[in-house]
């Protein structure tokens, strides 16, 4: 029976589609930069937009509460792993994005996971609209629960609203989507869908991962930016602009209550340390002053696509801090950054069906507001010139 997986790695690598990992050792004391089989390398595609996981309070933070408290929690939430700090946490970011309750998890995929398939399960008839651009979390929570769905073509806001008027009022219904897109850099329409929501009595589910620390006044997101309060359950992530690990959700305290005691991925496994509790609550008082931060990292995102511009390289104008810089082809995409690497020591990962349609191949390049307009220069020159000679 195990014969078969040599031939499905094969099958893999004819399809272009075997995933390579480069393994990288990031250096807290030279942002941006990693160790890469012993060479010093820039990394130019991390989810740590605003550096906060090399901060020295945040670090600082893990490693005093590490000494206090060890690494590890020593249990599940149920079995002696809720630490103090697990309390606070999840009263804060109740408070952050203006709801009743959250609930902590190992990640954002988990919290995603974890919370539709739950909620949905408990719903009987609920029907989920779900963007055709969600993340790969929220649609396999979905999936898991055999819920009837309709996916709407991506922000398409007539669609949408042509699937809703589908189902009488009193129909259970919820919207899932996202804030911010990370493949494509653009933004969502999240008044109009509340609108829609409001309109056809629907719920709605927000992933906020990529705009939690980067929007919004104290960096709460899309939602707070707009100030838009309408949403069911907000969901965010600790693992990119906050720089640690871990996901959450928020929204009514009765649901969230409900799937504290019902699902699998919250119950049955190892809390996150208290250590990294600490360190996620010493960078999200970081986020929420952090004005200059948001500030830091626009000026350099609107620097990197003027480099670019200059340098006629493609790229997506898109409205967020990502800018997607297409190479299409799969092999292309590859040679492209194989020789960005060899011949530059830079690292930005090829990005591939099944993440992007094919032939929409590209690099999702990120600054954050760490990087020097002279390391961006050096950057885009060298992008320059790899695409040239490919
Ligand atoms: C939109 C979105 N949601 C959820 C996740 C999962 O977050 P985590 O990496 O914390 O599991 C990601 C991760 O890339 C994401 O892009």
């Amino acid at each position: 029976m195990l014969g078969i997986f040599p031939k499905k790695v094969e099958e893999l690598k004819r399809n272009g589609l075997y995933r390579s990992f480069l393994p990288c050792s990031h250096l807290a004391a030279d942002h941006g930069c990693a160790t890469h089989e012993g060479e010093h390398i820039q990394v130019w595609c991390s989810n740590d937009y605003l550096g906060l996981s090399l901060h020295p309070e945040v670090v600082r933070a893990q490693i005093d509460s590490a000494v206090e408290h060890g690494t590890g929690s020593g249990g599940s939430r149920n079995i002696a792993g809720t630490s103090e700090a697990h309390v606070e946490l999840e009263a804060r970011l109740a408070a952050w994005h203006g709801k009743e309750r959250a609930l902590v998890f190992s990640s954002g995929y988990v919290a995603n996971f974890e919370t539709l398939s739950t909620l949905i399960s408990a719903v009987p008839d609920i029907v989920v609209f779900s963007d055709a651009s969600n993340h790969r979390s929220l649609i396999e929570g979905i999936l898991r629960t055999g819920c009837r769905k309709h996916v709407f073509p991506h922000n398409d806001l007539e669609e949408l609203e042509k699937a809703l008027s589908l189902y009488g009022e009193d129909h259970p219904k919820l919207i899932v989507f996202e804030s911010v897109y990370s493949m494509g850099g653009d933004v969502s329409p999240v008044r109009e869908i509340c609108d829609l929501a409001e309109r056809y009595n629907a719920l709605t589910f927000i992933d906020e991962t990529h705009a939690v620390g980067t929007r919004g006044p104290t960096g709460a997101g899309l939602c707070e930016e707009l100030g838009e309060h309408r949403l069911t359950f907000v969901q965010g992530v600790f693992s990119k602009a906050v720089g640690t690990v871990g996901g959450y959700v928020t929204g009514p305290d009765s649901v969230l209550d409900y799937v504290r005691s019902h699902a699998p991925g919250f119950i049955f496994t190892t809390s996150l340390p208290q250590s990294s509790m600490d360190a996620t609550l010493k960078s999200l008082d970081l986020v929420q002053r952090g004005d200059a931060l948001r500030r830091g990292l626009m000026e350099n995102v609107r620097h990197l696509k003027g480099a670019l511009r200059g340098a006629g390289v493609d790229f997506i104008d898109a409205e967020s801090h990502l800018v997607p810089v297409l190479v299409p082809g799969a092999e292309r995409v590859r040679h492209v950054s194989r020789r960005l690497l060899e011949e530059h020591g830079i690292y930005v990962t090829p990005i591939n069906f099944p993440s992007v349609p094919r032939g929409t191949e590209r690099f999702r390049i990120t600054v954050s507001p760490l990087r020097t307009h002279e390391q961006i220069d050096g950057f885009v020159a060298a992008l320059r010139k790899s695409l040239a000679s490919e």
